[in-house]
């Protein structure tokens, strides 16, 4: 596969090249740079500092000549989601973040990662997600019975999840946690695998991903006040079942509400994560501004997990019809996190 590399300084572009050149015939320029031969290409790796208006209207210019070329990885150093939106808004198909990675970027390419076991990496899922499921079914049955929590079982088994998803990508965890687990405990078991996945992607700070996987894996544990009959029930809830279930946001907040080591950070996304930016969700119908970025992120992650679940009653929606339906929740999500999610939901 014929690999053509853009950035926008020598030593960033000999540094994507010693990477690739092992493995991939590879050409490459210098933005800004004259008189460039550019071959047949599959493959576009871009390596710039997205800030400056003179590289972007240089890359929209080479992105422009090589509108052939299907796969455009941008590779992000900052970890700003300004600058993964911006990628995206240039043409990127995937963004990888942080330090440079060969065995991502031969993924990406399509290649085998010298040293990967996939054997291994999908006992690693499921070892983490039986863990994380005891840890919920315990939080579960104490908030059933009135027992104490044991917080910290479940933000370590939150955190092992964290480790899975970065050393084996989200794809493996869905499919391990759909075939393994169900109900509830599936349900969080996905969204804390795809708000993990979907602030790796966003480059969050290493302490917000340690609050989304907290916040993944209590948001729902209101649910334990309500019959399993109803949460389980297949097809249409009537307006009495519906209504029970929307108490579980408020129901969760005041069974964590004095637990010293609960944050108010995720004491806040347990209660909003079902408002949305209009003011149409609820418990307390929350707009724009009260929402906080960590519930934003949270909403958009358990919405996809609730869609591409998999139940007894039901075949699991493709993620690609589920993400239409959250571009579709127009008003509702915020337009550029959804546009960020994107390749959350498509491609990792
Ligand atoms: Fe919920
Ligand atoms: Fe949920």
């Amino acid at each position: 596969m014929p690999v053509h590399v853009v950035a926008d300084d020598p030593a960033k572009l000999i540094s994507v090249r010693k990477m690739l050149e092992p493995r991939f015939p590879v050409t490459s320029e210098l933005l800004g740079g004259a008189g460039v031969q550019r071959g047949e290409v599959t493959a576009l790796i871009i390596r710039a500092d997205l800030r400056t208006l003179e590289n972007i209207h240089a890359l929209k210019k080479i992105i422009r000549a090589l509108s052939k070329v299907r796969k455009r990885i941008f590779l992000v150093d900052a970890t700003a989601h300004l600058h993964v939106s911006q990628a995206y808004a240039l043409g990127a198909t995937r963004v990888l973040l942080g330090p440079l990675n060969q065995a991502k970027l031969y993924a990406e390419l399509g290649d085998a990662a010298p040293g990967t076991d996939a054997a291994g990496e999908a006992q690693g899922a499921q070892v983490a997600a039986a863990v994380a499921e005891a840890a919920l079914a315990s939080m579960f049955t104490a908030v059933a019975t009135g027992l104490p929590i044991d917080v910290q079982t479940a933000k370590s088994a939150g955190s092992h999840i964290a480790d899975c998803i970065a050393e084996t990508g989200l794809a493996d965890w869905l499919t391990t946690v759909r075939r393994h687990h169900e109900g509830t405990y599936q349900h969080c078991l996905l969204v804390t695998g795809v708000a993990v996945d979907f602030g790796l992607c966003l480059g969050v700070a290493k302490a917000d991903v340690e609050r989304l996987y907290s916040a993944a894996m209590f948001h729902d544990v209101g649910k334990a006040k309500v019959p399993l009959a109803i949460l389980d029930k297949p097809g249409k809830l009537d307006d009495y079942e519906r209504a029970l279930i929307e108490t579980h946001p408020a129901a969760g907040y005041d069974v964590l509400k004095n637990n010293g080591q609960i944050s108010a950070e995720i004491l806040d996304a347990v209660r909003h994560h079902h408002e949305y930016l209009d003011g149409s969700g609820y418990p307390d119908g929350l707009c724009n501004g009260s929402i906080t970025d960590i519930v934003r992120i949270l909403t958009i992650s358990d919405i996809f997990a609730a869609l591409i679940e998999n139940r007894r009653y039901k075949a699991p929606m493709p993620r690609e019809d589920a993400y239409g339906i959250l571009r579709g929740m127009d008003g509702k999500l915020e337009k550029a996190l959804v546009a960020a999610f994107r390749d959350v939901a498509l491609k990792r």
